[in-house]
């Protein structure tokens, strides 16, 4: 297969390019640039590698640099933005940050004839966002666009095929952004098109089948999309010797545990075994009300569940995970701040010993694994399942959780659900939920006063879920949704609608 190197600068678009490269179905994958060498790189036989932008400048002592060597490597290298930068100085060029100089935006770039540039139109409109630019191109290099700011907009060594622009062909709104990756990637490196979901099926079938041969394999089910694509993916190659554990904690949606049991168990035939630990969950919980406590004791006790459970399975050779490419990049990176220890409810049991762990969909971005589900004829309805947090309605109830305020939120959320799904707006909608506040007030029904609690509904739209709107559902739903959940659930006296986007919030309410 062939493969394409997006060496990381720490620009904010890595992960885009990488997908925007797999999207024309070759193979790519995101290094920091600190944690591969030009050695190591000609080994892994890339046949490209995209610079990243990033944010320092080329001069700054402490910004990422890169072994020179590797523009002599023989490898076609596409320089994006401050790549294209480090690409021109280190092979010798100048950059400069000129007063005036910087861009950021739409800008009009005119292009000129070059393989990069091949069916691209000699003017069109490009997505700038820098301050340097190279000033003098070096020796051996010659530009091949402009803007009006920019005179080395792009700049090219036919003979060594580097190439270096100063927009981003990733995002979308550069006209002819798809185009250019593609005269890269196909006419410059000569990649074929190969990536392809039914190809990476039936080598996971062969690759597990062989390597996991007579081995007992356990897998944590949490019914949400990474884990079920991976059971049935590992089902399919090694059949009843995956053993899935689904702890249902109590904190899951209305119906939504014997949704799981019935899709993967009954229909699709994986050995299954649902732990029915609502009880031990809600002792443990009882009188809690800090939101990372509830999170820290609810990951702790899913590990004590699944321990508990695998000790009566015996023995165990392989522990296996949903993980995904995404959670892979970013337990690569740095340290940002800790907002909600999120996302992973668990983390490894340390009381079972297991000779590996494997992860099928660890190549893998999220729409792939939602590709890979539907080639597996995994039901519609599990693969486009909203997102759910691991600790569940437990950090969507303010306050403490007991057993009613658990039912009282489920009844909510599954009527503020029907009404977004009859109103087809789920489509659009990323995520909808209810949230169940610890504040009552004072209503009145018939001739009579109600103290209930009030819920609040929240919906957001979000390509990423780093930064979400909240979204614009039309009052009609609303009205439905509201009035519903006061006259259809008992202890209910209030309804409000979030209209906080992220940030400032979170999506979730804890
Ligand atoms: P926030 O609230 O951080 O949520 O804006 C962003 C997305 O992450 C989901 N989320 C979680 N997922 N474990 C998870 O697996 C968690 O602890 C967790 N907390 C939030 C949230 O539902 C939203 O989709």
């Amino acid at each position: 297969m062939d493969k394409i190197l997006i060496l990381d600068f720490g620009g904010q678009y890595s992960m885009l390019i990488a997908r925007r490269v797999r999207a024309e179905q070759v193979y790519a994958e995101i290094k920091a640039y600190s944690k591969i060498t030009p050695l190591e790189i000609k080994e892994n036989g890339y046949k490209g590698i995209i610079f990243t932008g990033g944010p320092n400048s080329v001069y700054d002592t402490a910004s990422p640099h890169y072994d020179p060597a590797i523009l002599d490597a023989g490898i076609p290298i596409l320089g994006i933005c401050y790549g294209a930068q480090l690409m021109a100085y280190m092979a010798g060029g100048t950059i400069g940050s000129a007063e005036d100089g910087s861009e950021y935006g739409k800008t009009t770039v005119f292009t000129q004839d070059n393989i990069l540039f091949k069916e691209v139109a000699r003017e069109s409109i490009c997505w700038m966002s820098h301050t340097d630019l190279v000033e003098i191109p070096p020796d051996g290099f010659s530009v091949i666009a402009h803007t009006e700011k920019c005179p080395c907009a792009a700049i090219c060594d036919n003979d060594r095929k580097l190439y270096g622009v100063q927009f981003h062909p990733e995002v979308t709104h550069t006209d002819y952004g798809r185009q250019i990756l593609c005269n890269f990637i196909f006419s410059i490196c000569g990649c074929k098109a190969d990536w392809k979901t039914e190809n990476f099926i039936e080598n996971s079938i062969k690759k597990y089948r062989e390597k996991l041969a007579g081995k007992k394999v356990l897998l944590a089910l949490s019914g949400g999309v990474d884990s079920s694509v991976a059971a049935v993916l590992l089902h399919r190659a090694i059949g009843k010797n995956l053993i899935c554990v689904f702890v249902d904690h109590g904190l899951l949606r209305k119906g939504e545990g014997d949704f799981v049991q019935e899709t993967l168990g009954t229909q699709l035939g994986i050995n299954l075994i649902r732990v029915n630990a609502q009880d031990r969950f809600l002792n443990k919980l009882a009188g809690i009300t800090d939101p990372e406590q509830k999170r820290k004791i609810i990951g702790e006790e899913f590990v004590r569940v699944f321990e508990d459970e695998a000790q009566k399975l015996g023995k165990i050779d392989v522990l296996a995970q949903g993980t995904i490419y995404p959670d892979v990049i970013e337990s690569g990176k740095g340290d940002s701040a800790v907002i909600k220890s999120h996302h992973n409810v668990g983390g490894l049991p340390s009381n079972i010993r297991f000779e590996e762990i494997v992860e099928p969909l660890a190549d893998l971005f999220k729409d792939e694994v939602r590709n890979t589900g539907i080639k597996l004829k995994i039901p519609h309805e599990l693969i486009w399942r909203q997102p759910f947090p691991g600790p569940g309605l437990a950090v969507r109830i303010i306050g403490q959780i007991t057993k009613e305020k658990l039912e009282l939120l489920r009844d909510a959320d599954a009527v503020f659900r029907q009404e977004i799904e009859k109103a087809e707006l789920n489509k659009s909608i990323n995520q909808y939920f209810a949230v169940l506040t610890d504040l009552r007030s004072v209503g009145v029904m018939g001739d009579f006063r109600t103290y209930g609690y009030t819920v609040v509904l929240r919906a957001v739209t979000t390509d990423d879920f780093m930064t979400a709107e909240w979204a614009k559902i039309p009052y009609d739903v609303l009205e439905k949704a509201g009035s519903r959940i006061t006259n259809e659930i008992k202890g209910i006296g209030r309804v409000v609608y979030d209209i906080t986007s992220k940030p400032p919030a979170t999506v979730e309410w804890e």
